[in-house]
Parts: structure tokens; sequence; C-alpha cells
């Protein structure tokens, strides 16, 4: 039953990654939704992608979120030196409850494994007045220059409406996202179900352009009621590894 078990999660991965033409996909058993067991996995699996990926002399932006979370509690420091890299928030993230914001799994991230940090300490949704006199002050640009030449992102995928809620946006703009068809939120941009970018946060730091200008893109998103969101990122084409479970794996590829 374990060879099985194995075989039809390769089987999985396998479907998902010629699917969206990623260059690799990691399926683990269960459901994270449900099973906080499974979110470790996933977590696990994440971070092992993360790894995989990383050369020594990098930058990697990171996203907040309980799955990010996870990937810093499993990180190990691996082998290669990773003195000379850096992990840095890819966007203001203050406004999420402390331990699941950028900032604080950056850092995280980095003291695991013995790398630097640098922290964006703006919040996560600007008004337009705050955007203009943070995005020109010195230190702050600095450190938003950083983040966008990062190497490396690795980011969770949420359900449109749940981050919308989370995030605590208007009701006009949660309305006017559902009107979109918003189906998933990632490092600050809502995508419909073509992987269309319906609407974006006004936050400092990593822009699409330059998401598309990194070498790996890793998303990390379990659960059954995530498949819609996971595959609205995917369809946005950018994503290079993708870290799932069974159950999102599973919905994912009954609609293909
Ligand atoms: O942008 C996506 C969210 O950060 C995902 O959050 O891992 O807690 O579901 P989550």
């Amino acid at each position: 039953p374990v060879v099985k078990e194995i075989f039809g999660l390769a089987n999985l991965e396998e479907k998902i990654r010629t699917a969206y033409g990623l260059c690799k996909v990691v399926v683990v058993p269960g459901d994270s939704e449900t099973s906080p067991l499974t979110k470790k996995e996933l977590g696990r699996a994440g971070a092992k992608a993360l790894l995989s990926v990383m050369s020594g002399n990098d930058v990697v932006a990171v996203t907040g979120g309980t799955t990010l979370a996870e990937v810093a509690e499993h990180l190990t420091p691996p082998n290669v030196s990773l003195k000379q890299s850096w992990f840095v928030p890819a966007r203001g993230g203050l406004g999420e409850s402390l331990e699941i914001q950028a900032n604080t799994i950056a850092s995280g991230m980095a003291k695991r494994v013995g790398a630097g940090y640098r922290l964006l300490h703006v919040p996560d949704l600007l008004g337009k007045e705050a955007y203009e006199s943070l995005v020109h002050d010195p230190n702050i640009h600095d450190i938003v220059e950083m983040i966008r030449g990062a190497r490396i992102v690795i980011h969770g995928i949420g359900d449109a409406m749940e981050m919308a809620r989370r995030r605590k946006l208007e009701d006009s703009v949660v309305e006017e996202l559902q009107n979109q068809g918003a189906l998933a939120e990632s490092y600050g941009y809502y995508f419909d179900n073509n992987g269309v970018v319906v609407h974006k946060m006004l936050t400092l730091g990593l822009r699409l352009e330059d998401i598309m200008r990194t070498d790996h893109v890793v998303g990390i998103a379990g659960g059954k009621s995530k498949a819609k969101a996971i595959h609205a990122v995917l369809k946005f084409g950018q994503e290079d590894v993708l870290v799932t479970d069974e159950a999102a794996a599973e919905e994912i590829v009954r609609e293909l």
C-alpha cells in the first residue's frame, strides 16, 4: 500500500508539472487544512525545496502566512554555507499577526540557516500619501531595492476572499474582487481563473516585473479549498516549483 500511495502521489506530481509547465512539483500525503501533521509535512517539503534552489549567495524574498511559517520551522542548516545569503520580506507586512508576518518569517529563516536578513517596517496596505513618502525614504529605498533584486521568491497562496477578509479590505474592494472573479491572492496581487491579475494592493516591495526576473519562484500551499487559488496562480505562469498536498493536488487534477 505504501508503494501504491507513493506511486499515486508521483502521478499527481507529474500531471500537475506537465499541465502547468513547472520544473518541479512535490505533493505530500493528506490534507493540510484538516491535519496539522500534514501542514508540518508541507512545511518540511517546502523547506527542502527552498534549500535545493539556494546556492550560497542569494537574496530570498519571502511572504507571510501560516504555511510559510511552517516552512521556516523546518529549515535546517544545509551543507553549503549560507552566510553570504540574505532573507528579506517580499513586501511590507505589518498588519498580519506577528507570527505570520513576512518580516518574522524572513528573520526566522535566516537564523535557522545562518544567513543574514533585512526587514521592511512598513504596513501591509498603504494609503497613497504614505506610499509616496515612504518610497522616498533612503533606508526604505535600500531594502526595497534589495527585495526587488531577489534571485529566489518563496511564497504562500491564499484564497482571494479569505485573504481579503484577513487583510481587512474595505467592503467595496471585496465586492469588486468578487465581480472580477478573483480566486487567488499571492504577494499582494489578486488573480482570476485565467491567471490574470485583477487587483493589486498598494504596498512596498516585490512587483510583478520583479517576479518575472527572478530565477526561482517557489509556491507552497495546500488544502482542498485552495485548489482554485493554486490553479489561478499557476496560470499566471511565473511559478517554477510547487509544493502542495494530496487534497489540493487531487482537486487541481480533477479540473484539468
Ligand atoms: O498570500 C497568501 C497567504 O499568505 C497564505 O496564507 O499560508 O496562512 O494560508 P496561509
